[in-house]
């Protein structure tokens, strides 16, 4: 009897031990409003509810904020796009030439404003209830180096959180290596807001300022919302300022926050956004001969030094974040197209901005200044390029002429390749561009 079992056990590890490891296969594409797996569709309706829900002051919007709900600037052409908005953000550089985010006071000097470099647009105490306070940010004559930043499309950032440090690091140090090409593109390390002291290799934001998709939700019910949360508990503003003008207690957690467990709203944002669909391509276009000429003009002129199409994500089970996340089966082993190195790199359009910490990572958070990337911007994954009528970190370029110009510095190279194009390449090049 013994015998025989054992003799199963033996067949079955070999027939285990013999099945081929699956390989990588193509991450699902598009309907942009639809699941891709990681959570069932009933669940990611439920989650997208609470990504549109508008927060009101009782549930713990402001004192400062910039809007009311993240749809309102992550919308096109469906929630988790992008938007026409952008942010303001200031500095200065202090006598050593050293960048120094802004002091804004508020409340006729009750409260000043520090280590933060966004300034909000809107404020709760402005309203009728509070009509006697005004705590309105307003930039300081101080103030000489200003941006504006486009918000950002979502699609697809689950796998793209998921990609192995290790890999993001390689690219970089692949590019570096090859001189000719004049690209040494950054990779910056950045703590991750669940597990306090763990970092990662930052890649989402204009300053690849985030590693983690629930640190990023954490840091925009903050600072966009007024939002405070478990990971983000201190509001923006002082005890004074914010007894008088915000009338939840924190930690807000978003409104039903126990109900949905000590995370409140951060879990189901956060899952929504894990789950959302990379963009298809529009195949009408990408099947042209003209777009796949297009594609190999964008490999010729360099362009995919930085805009690296091809990433595969590392295996369901990985435990990442000090072991606050693990991939999931949904997204792990996956073959995605972003078009992104997630490195930072000085294309001339830098904004004049470091990162600073304590506005990303909470009031406690560690270092006080910046990582020397003031001139510098993460390359944008170009997915869902067709949906972003406005172009770079701040909107302002918007024919395709325009932006591949403005690529200069460590992008020279591939401007000046396309300035000696005909116009039946660039028109290629550009209906490559359409199909993204
Ligand atoms: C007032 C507009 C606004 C609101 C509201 C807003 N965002 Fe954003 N979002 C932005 C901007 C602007 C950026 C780019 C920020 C940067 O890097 O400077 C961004 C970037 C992001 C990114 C990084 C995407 C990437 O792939 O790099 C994530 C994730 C994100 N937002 C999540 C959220 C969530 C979750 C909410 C709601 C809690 C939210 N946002 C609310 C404007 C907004
Ligand atoms: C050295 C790296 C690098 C190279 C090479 C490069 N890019 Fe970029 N690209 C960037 C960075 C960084 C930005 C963001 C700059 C900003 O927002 O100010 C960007 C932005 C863009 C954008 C705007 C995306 C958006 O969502 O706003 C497009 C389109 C683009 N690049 C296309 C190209 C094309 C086409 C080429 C080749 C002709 C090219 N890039 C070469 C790094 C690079």
């Amino acid at each position: 009897m013994r015998i025989v079992i054992l003799i199963v056990l033996a067949c079955i590890s070999i027939v285990c031990l013999s099945q081929p490891t699956q390989g990588p296969t193509e991450a699902p594409t598009g309907p942009l409003d639809q699941t891709n797996g990681l959570t069932d569709p009933g669940t990611f309706q439920q989650d997208r509810q609470v990504f549109d829900e508008v927060d009101a002051s009782d549930e713990g919007i402001g004192p400062l904020y910039n809007a009311t709900y993240c749809r309102e600037c992550h919308q096109n052409p469906a929630s988790g796009g992008a938007s026409q908005i952008t942010e303001t953000r200031v500095g200065h550089l202090d006598q050593f030439g050293v960048f120094e985010a802004p002091s804004i006071p508020i409340a006729h000097g009750h409260d000043v404003i520090k280590n933060r470099t966004l300034v909000n647009d809107r404020a709760t105490c402005t309203s009728a209830q509070f009509s006697d306070r005004e705590i309105q940010e307003r930039v300081p004559e101080t103030e000489t180096i200003k941006a504006l930043r486009m918000s950002l499309p979502l699609f697809g950032d689950g796998y793209i959180e998921v990609i192995a440090d290790a890999d993001i690091v390689k690219g970089a140090q692949a590019q570096c290596a090859n001189k000719k090409l004049g690209i040494c593109g950054q990779p910056i390390i950045v703590p991750v807001a669940e597990f306090r002291d763990f970092t990662a290799v930052g890649r989402f934001g204009w300053k690849s300022q985030h590693a983690s998709i629930l640190s990023f939700t954490g840091d925009a019910y903050l600072n966009e919302m007024g939002v405070t949360s478990v990971l983000f508990p201190d509001e923006v503003t002082n005890e004074e300022v914010t007894k008088l003008c915000a009338t939840a207690l924190s930690p807000n957690t978003g409104g039903g926050g126990e109900a949905r467990g000590q995370l409140g709203d951060l879990a189901p944002v956060a899952r929504f956004i894990r789950a959302l669909m990379p963009p298809s391509r529009d195949l009408a276009l990408s099947e042209t001969p003209e777009a796949k000429h297009g594609a190999q003009l964008f490999d010729q002129l360099q362009c995919s030094v930085c805009h690296v199409s091809t990433w595969t994500t590392q295996p369901p089970g990985t435990i990442m974040f000090g072991g606050a996340y693990s991939v999931a089966p949904e997204l792990g082993n996956k073959v995605i197209h972003p078009f992104s190195d997630f490195l930072l790199h000085d294309v001339g359009t830098g904004d004049g901005i470091e990162v600073v910490p304590a506005e990303h990572f909470g009031k406690k958070a560690k270092g006080k200044q910046s990582v020397g990337v003031a001139n510098k911007l993460r390359t944008p994954p170009l997915w869902g390029l067709r949906f972003r009528p406005r172009m770079l970190h701040d909107g302002l370029s918007v024919t395709f002429t325009e932006v591949i110009r403005n690529h200069k510095n460590e992008a020279r190279k591939s401007s000046t390749s396309f300035n000696a194009l005909t116009d039946d390449e660039k028109q290629a090049l550009f209906q490559f561009l359409r199909s993204l």
